[in-house]
C-alpha cells in the first residue's frame, strides 16, 4: 500500500462565528498560545508522514500563505540585530520550498465543494483532508494514528469521537458496524441528523483518509444539509463500493471556530507547553483567584 503522502486543508470558511476578531485575519491564524491555529495542523500532518499540503483558501486568506513563506525584512532585521534564536526558530517552521500549493474556493458552497476544488493537485492517490478548525491535541497526532489503521486496513479512515446526543445536530455522525482491532466499520453516515434520528453518538471530528474516486462523486454531489455540497453525502455515496473505517483516536479536540472552543484550546495548549507552562498554570490560577472565581 502506497503511503499518504497528500493532505487538504480547507481555509476558505469565514469564520463568522469569531467574528469580530476574524474581520481582517483568516480564523486560521489566530495564535493559540505563541503560534497561529493552522501550524498545529500543519505539524500534525508532516508528523503523520505527509509531504505536500494543498491549502483550499479564499479571498482575503492571503495571510496563510504568507505565513509559511519567508519574511525577508523580517529576517534581515533579525540577522542584524544578532537574534539568532528567533531567525533559527523561523527556519525550523518553515515548509521546505514546493511542499505547499494554494488553490482558491471561489464560492463557498460547502466542504464537499472545497475538497473537490483541489482535485487536480490530488490526481489519482488516496490523501488526508485535516479541517483546521479543529485542533486535536494527542501523542501520537490524530492522523498519525489514523495512518496505522490505513496501513492495516486500506480503504477509507475517518477520526470519530463520542459527543453527548443533544450535540450531534452540529456534526456528521457515523453508523458503526463491528470493530475490528482499533479500527470500528463503518455502515453509514449522515450530516447534522437531528437527535432522535442520529444513528449513533459518534461524531466526524474533521480528520480523513480517503481515496481519490471520492473527487469524481463531488463533482456531481448535490447539495444536502444547510444548502451546502457535504463531504460527507459523498462519502455515504463511496461507501457503496469502498469499505470505510472509523477510528476513535486517542486525544482531545478542539473546535477553535468557536470562542468557547477557541478559548478551551489555549488553556490547554498553554497548559502543555515546554517551556511556557508552569507560567501558564499559575497566570491561569492567579487569573481566578483574582476575579473572585
Ligand atoms: C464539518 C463536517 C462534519 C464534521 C465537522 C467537524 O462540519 O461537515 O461532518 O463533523 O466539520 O468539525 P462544519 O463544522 O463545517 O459544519
Amino acid at each position: 500500500m502506497k503511503p499518504i503522502r497528500k493532505a487538504v486543508l480547507p481555509v476558505a470558511g469565514l469564520g463568522t462565528r469569531v467574528l469580530p476578531a476574524t474581520k481582517s485575519i483568516p480564523k486560521e491564524m489566530l495564535p493559540i498560545v505563541d503560534r497561529p491555529a493552522v501550524q498545529y495542523v500543519v505539524d500534525e500532518a508532516f508528523e503523520a508522514g505527509i509531504e505536500h499540503i494543498v491549502f483550499v483558501t479564499g479571498r482575503a486568506k492571503s495571510a496563510i500563505e504568507d505565513y509559511f513563506d519567508r519574511a525577508f525584512e523580517l529576517e534581515s532585521i533579525l540577522r542584524a540585530k544578532d537574534k539568532l534564536d528567533v531567525l533559527d526558530m523561523l527556519e525550523a517552521a518553515r515548509p521546505a520550498p514546493g511542499t505547499m500549493s494554494f488553490v482558491r474556493q471561489q464560492m463557498p458552497l460547502g466542504l464537499g465543494h472545497a475538497i473537490w476544488c483541489a482535485r487536480d493537485i490530488i490526481g489519482d492517490e488516496a490523501f488526508a483532508v485535516l479541517l483546521p478548525d479543529v485542533l486535536i491535541q494527542g501523542e501520537p497526532g490524530c492522523l498519525a494514528q489514523m495512518t496505522k489503521v490505513y496501513e492495516q486496513h486500506g480503504g477509507n479512515v475517518i477520526a470519530v469521537d463520542n459527543v453527548p446526543r443533544a450535540e450531534v445536530s452540529k456534526y456528521g455522525v457515523i453508523a458503526p458496524g463491528e470493530r475490528s482491532g482499533d479500527a470500528i466499520t463503518m455502515r453509514g453516515m449522515v450530516e447534522k441528523p437531528k437527535p432522535q434520528h442520529a444513528p449513533s453518538t459518534l461524531k466526524i471530528t474533521g480528520r480523513y483518509i480517503l481515496q481519490p474516486q471520492i473527487l469524481a462523486l463531488l463533482e456531481d454531489q448535490k447539495s444536502g444539509a444547510g444548502g451546502e455540497i457535504q463531504l460527507t453525502d459523498a462519502m455515504a455515496r463511496l461507501m457503496q463500493s469502498q469499505p470505510f473505517y472509523a477510528l476513535e483516536y486517542q486525544g482531545t479536540d478542539f473546535d477553535c471556530g468557536d470562542k468557547l472552543g477557541y478559548l478551551r484550546a489555549i488553556a490547554h495548549y498553554a497548559l502543555a507547553h515546554g517551556t511556557l507552562g508552569a507560567g501558564a498554570r499559575s497566570v491561569l490560577q492567579k487569573a481566578l483567584e483574582e476575579t473572585g472565581s
